[in-house]
C-alpha cells in the first residue's frame, strides 16, 4: 500500500508538472496566459502555486503518461482519465487552468481546473480518489505551513482564487475549503494550527450559509484560547475581486474588524426572530440554547448564556431550568 501510494503521488506531481509544462509550450497556451494575466495574476505566483493548463486535446495526460494496460488503469483511478462504456480512454480535464491541491506533506493530491471561455461547470475538481479526499485537504495550507508554523490567523476562503490572489498581495495565511462547506476535520486541523481562524466567504447567499455551517462545525472545537471571527463582504464580492480592486491593506483592515463569532451567532438568528415577544423568545431559546450547549469552553459558554438570558429577559440562573423533557411517546 506505501508502494502504491508513492507511486500515485509520483504520478500526481508528474502530472502537475507536465500541465505546467503546457502552460509554456500548448499550442492553446497563449489563451491560458492571457487569462491568468488578465485575473491579475503575475508569472511568479503562478509558478509558485504551480498552476498550469490542460490542452484542449482528448489525450494529452492519456498519451504522455498511459503507455501500458496498467498505467492507464492508475490514471483512471486518480481520475486523470476516464474510461466510457466502450472502453475507450480519455483525459479527465480538458481546456482548464489547472490548480493542483497538495496534501500537508506537499504531495500533490488532486487538482481543480477552471474553464477559460466554454460553458460547463466553472471548476471542475478532482473526485475523490484513494489518495484525495475533499473533506480533508485545505487548498493553500501547504503553502502556509510554508512560510509559518504557526500563524497568527488563518482565513478560509471559498475558492483557489481567492487564496492566490491574497498570497500574490502578501497575505499568505488563506486557505480555502474546496467548494464544500467547511468541514469539522478541516477546522480541527486548522485550530492545531492557529489561535483565530477568520471566515471570509463570498458576499453572496451562498457565501453567508457557509459562514453560519462553518460556525456549527466549529461549536465542539470553540475552547479557551481559540477564537473564530467573521468577515461579510460586499454583494458581488469576494476576497478575490477585493484585494485585487483594493489591495492588502484595504483587505487587512476589515479583517481587523470582523465579527466575533458570538456577535455574529446572534445576528444570525436575530435576522429571522423578533425576540420583542414571548413566541420570538421561546423560538430564540429553542434555536440557541442546543447550540451553545455545544460550545467546548466553559467560559465563551457562559458568555454565550448570559447573552441569551439577556434577550429572554430571564435571570440566567432561570435559563438552565429550561430544558426541554425527554420526549415521551404519546399516542
Ligand atoms: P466561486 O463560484 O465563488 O468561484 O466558487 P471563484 O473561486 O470565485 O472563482 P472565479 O473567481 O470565478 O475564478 C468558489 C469555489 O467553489 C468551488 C471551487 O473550489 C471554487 O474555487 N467550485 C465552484 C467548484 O468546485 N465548482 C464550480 O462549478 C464552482
Ligand atoms: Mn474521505
Ligand atoms: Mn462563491
Ligand atoms: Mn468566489
Ligand atoms: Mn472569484
Amino acid at each position: 500500500r506505501q508502494q502504491q501510494q508513492r507511486q500515485d503521488s509520483e504520478l500526481m506531481s508528474q502530472c502537475a508538472r507536465y500541465y505546467q509544462h503546457q502552460l509554456k509550450h500548448h499550442a492553446q497556451a497563449e489563451k491560458a496566459i492571457s487569462y491568468l494575466k488578465k485575473r491579475g495574476l503575475t508569472g511568479e505566483i503562478v509558478k509558485k502555486f504551480q498552476i498550469g493548463y490542460a490542452g484542449d486535446e482528448w489525450d494529452g495526460v492519456l498519451n504522455t503518461f498511459g503507455r501500458s494496460g496498467q498505467q492507464r488503469q492508475q490514471l483512471v483511478d486518480l481520475k486523470l482519465v476516464n474510461r466510457n462504456d466502450n472502453g475507450r480512454h480519455y483525459d479527465f480535464f480538458r481546456d482548464r487552468i489547472m490548480f493542483p491541491i497538495h496534501d500537508r506533506r506537499g504531495r500533490v493530491v488532486g487538482f481543480g481546473g477552471r474553464v477559460i471561455d466554454s460553458d460547463g461547470p466553472k471548476y471542475l475538481n478532482s473526485p475523490e480518489t484513494r489518495l484525495f479526499h475533499k473533506g480533508h485537504e485545505l487548498y493553500g495550507f501547504w503553502h502556509l505551513q510554508q512560510q509559518r508554523k504557526r500563524p497568527e490567523q488563518v482565513v478560509i476562503v471559498e475558492g483557489y482564487m481567492d487564496v492566490v490572489s491574497l498570497a500574490q498581495a502578501g497575505i499568505d495565511y488563506a486557505v480555502a475549503s474546496l467548494g464544500t462547506a467547511t468541514t469539522t476535520e478541516q477546522l480541527q486541523r486548522l485550530f492545531r494550527t492557529t489561535s483565530t481562524v477568520v471566515c471570509c466567504y463570498d458576499g453572496d447567499r451562498a457565501g453567508r450559509d457557509a459562514a453560519w455551517r462553518a460556525l456549527e462545525n466549529a461549536l465542539p472545537l470553540l475552547k479557551d484560547g481559540v477564537d473564530m471571527r467573521f468577515l461579510f463582504l460586499a454583494d458581488g464580492e469576494d476576497p478575490d475581486s477585493l484585494v485585487q480592486s483594493k489591495g492588502a491593506e484595504a483587505f487587512e483592515q476589515q479583517l481587523a474588524q470582523a465579527t466575533s463569532f458570538i456577535d455574529y451567532f446572534f445576528e444570525h438568528l436575530l435576522a429571522d426572530i423578533d425576540p420583542s415577544n414571548d413566541a420570538g423568545r421561546s423560538q430564540l431559546l429553542s434555536e440557541a440554547k442546543p447550540r451553545i450547549e455545544k460550545v467546548a469552553s466553559d467560559f465563551y459558554r457562559e458568555s454565550l448564556m448570559e447573552k441569551l438570558a439577556n434577550l429572554l429577559r430571564r435571570d440566567r440562573s432561570q435559563l438552565e431550568r429550561y430544558v426541554d423533557k425527554p420526549k415521551q411517546q404519546r399516542m
